[in-house]
């Protein structure tokens, strides 16, 4: 009898983890004077919930590899699949006690690798309230995560109709073709964007709508990393019935050289979504 299912172990423990990580805020909201690989200045919280993911997570049966957004490489952790984290994400929000969350990918292959070899994905929020979404084969599913537990809420499925939009870096570093499809949007849907990614895609998941950081003048490749961030979001998305874009292909399609690599990202409802990659000059 083989032991229990490591994707599913992976979602399990972040579930039972959770409660302990939103503990742990509180007293960890100092920055440290030192930066992330991606040179994000880290907080005592990114730095204390990686390495309490990664001991929960590393020990798990069918894990091998784990990166992680906040260490320079991959730990080898035995024979299995890899998993891609963001410990925690839109860690800046602690300061003004807005939403972040955790970002999981797992990966059927060896970092780097592409969106394409993903099995799974899935986030927790700290909102108001601890939810998480699961993406494996077919459509997303949400739960209330209480006392560790996760309680399911039924699918995930992208609503048809578009309602809100946000995107991130500051105006004046966007390229004129992209600000000027922003003016088409901005007439047509709301803005949200809050600062954490997984708290501005789960206001899409919920409303409707697209979500995205753009490649800016001063910095081509964006913000958002894709091992941890991008494809994890991107194929929680596309599951969900949506789409996503680096401006020209499916996030899922984007070759990965290194594990800190970063990519244009935007996923959402698939009109909003070619509209861009149609209207776009990258
Ligand atoms: P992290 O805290 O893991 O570094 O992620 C922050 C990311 C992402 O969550 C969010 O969408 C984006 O940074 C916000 O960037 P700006 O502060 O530039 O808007
Ligand atoms: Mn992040
Ligand atoms: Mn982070």
């Amino acid at each position: 009898m083989s032991g229990p299912n490591p994707i599913e172990a992976v979602f399990e423990t972040l579930a039972a983890t959770a409660p302990e990580i939103r503990a742990g805020l509180p007293g960890r909201r100092t920055a440290l004077d030192q930066e992330n690989v991606t040179g994000d200045q880290q907080l005592a919280a990114d730095v204390w919930a990686d390495e309490l993911l990664a001991e929960r997570l590393g020990t798990i049966d069918g894990i091998g590899e784990y990166a992680s957004e906040e260490r320079q490489s991959v730990e080898d952790v035995g024979n299995g699949y890899a998993i891609a984290i963001d410990p925690l994400d839109g860690s800046s929000n602690l300061k003004s006690n807005n939403p972040m969350g955790t970002v999981v990918g797992i990966y059927d292959g060896s970092f780097p690798t592409t969106g394409q070899d993903l099995v799974a994905a899935g986030f927790v929020l700290y909102g108001p309230i601890t939810t998480m979404v699961v993406a494996r084969e077919g459509i997303p599913e949400g739960y209330v995560v209480a006392n560790g537990d996760r309680q399911s809420t039924g699918p995930v499925k992208l609503p048809t109709e578009p309602t809100v939009y946000g995107f991130g870096g500051r105006e004046p570093n966007w390229n004129h073709s992209f600000a000027e499809y922003v003016e088409g949007v901005r007439s047509e849907l709301k803005l949200r964007y809050g600062g954490a990614m997984i708290a501005d895609v789960s206001q899409v998941l919920s409303y409707g709508g697209i979500f995205g950081y753009p490649g800016l003048r001063n910095r081509p490749e964006g913000k958002l990393r894709l091992l941890f961030e991008a494809a994890p979001i991107a194929y929680i998305v596309e599951h969900a019935g949506g789409a996503s874009t680096d401006g020209s292909q499916s996030l899922l399609e984007v070759p990965a050289e290194a594990i800190h690599q970063r990519t244009p990202t935007f996923v959402g409802n698939e009109s909003y979504i070619s509209r861009l990659e149609a209207a776009v000059d990258w």
